[in-house]
């Protein structure tokens, strides 16, 4: 697998004159894709973006499944909201318009909902139509410190466009038995948004979610995590836990509904790996060493060897 973990390949980069855009730096893209279903993507992506605002990030949370559960979870009405991912897609509304502030304030939204399905369809046969997020996003992006994608369960045009908008790809996984299978057609599919329109794209991290460390399988995947990814896996583990469940139905991430439990101090947790990791990488883009040194996959399994 050739695909980069390295730090050079990923996270933001200085603009030319810090001073033009404000902060001085676009937003950082990051990708929530795994293409199975249920493994914890929207969880991540909603509490993940609660986390960095909590951490005094500005973040956009880009809902880009048609079911629309990041948007019931920023506290939106789907069936209300407009306009959305889809009319952004069509190119029936501007980014500005579709952005929308989630219910708790502390981060933004792009949502969707069932709409997202049939503007897929309707871009089949469109030129260029892995393009249309990255494009939307280069107005918007001066104004975020973090853009977060929330994926569909499906290799399509909507991940692709997520993919060819971003520069890391968060991969969240269940450690259960079949976990790694089916990881090999999503990094097929970053290896070709790689070797075509996005060269800068690399995996951000692999997380483990719903982790249930009674369970001796589990424990056992986790091992087998570790030893494939390496330093790439985020050290921390998102615990099962009722109240991750629970707070879409309010409207709220879990850091908002409940800040004290397992679930939502995992993900504080989290983000503030995450934010560590962007920092590692833009000192490394301004060409210093990264902090404590990121070996490549490549670089691993040729230590192995030899
Ligand atoms: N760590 C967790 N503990 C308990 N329930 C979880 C956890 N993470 C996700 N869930 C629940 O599991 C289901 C699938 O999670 P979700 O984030 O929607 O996955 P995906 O977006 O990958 O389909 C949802 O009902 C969600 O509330
Ligand atoms: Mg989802």
């Amino acid at each position: 697998m050739s695909i980069p973990m390295c730090p050079e390949q990923i996270g933001s980069r200085q603009t030319a004159n810090p001073k033009e855009h404000g902060h001085g730096r676009p937003a950082s893209v990051l990708a929530i894709a795994n293409q199975k279903g249920g493994v914890g993507k929207t969880t991540t992506a909603v509490n993940l973006a609660a986390g960095m605002a909590l951490g005094d990030k500005r973040v956009l949370l880009i809902d880009f499944d048609p079911q629309g559960n990041a948007t019931t979870a920023s506290g939106l009405d789907k069936r209300e909201i407009r306009p959305t991912a889809a009319e952004l897609l069509l190119g029936e509304a501007g980014i500005e318009a579709c952005i929308h502030a989630s219910h708790s304030g502390d981060f933004d939204i792009l949502p969707a909902n069932g709409d997202l399905t049939a503007a897929e369809v309707r871009l089949v046969s469109r030129i260029g139509r892995e393009m249309i997020l990255r494009n939307a996003l280069q107005a918007v992006r001066e104004r975020y410190d973090v853009v977060i994608i929330d994926c569909p369960p499906a290799l399509n045009i909507l991940t692709v466009n997520a993919l060819v908008a971003a520069r890391g790809v968060i991969v969240p996984m269940q450690c259960e038995y079949y976990s790694l299978e089916g990881l090999s057609a999503l990094m097929s599919t970053i290896e070709q948004v790689r070797d075509s329109v996005n060269s800068e794209l690399a995996i951000f991290g692999v997380l483990r979610t719903m982790y249930d460390g009674r369970n001796r399988l589990t424990q056992d995947v986790s091992q087998q995590l570790e030893t494939h990814f390496g330093r790439r896996l985020f050290q921390t583990i998102i615990p099962r836990n009722v109240r991750l469940a629970e707070a879409p139905s309010h409207g709220l991430s879990a850091l908002a509904y409940d800040p004290a439990s397992t679930g939502a101090q995992a993900y504080v947790q989290m983000a503030q790996e995450v934010m560590e990791r962007m920092m590692e990488l833009a000192a490394c883009v301004a060409g210093r060493p990264p902090l404590g040194g990121v070996s490549t996959l490549d670089e691993r399994k040729a230590g192995e060897r030899g």
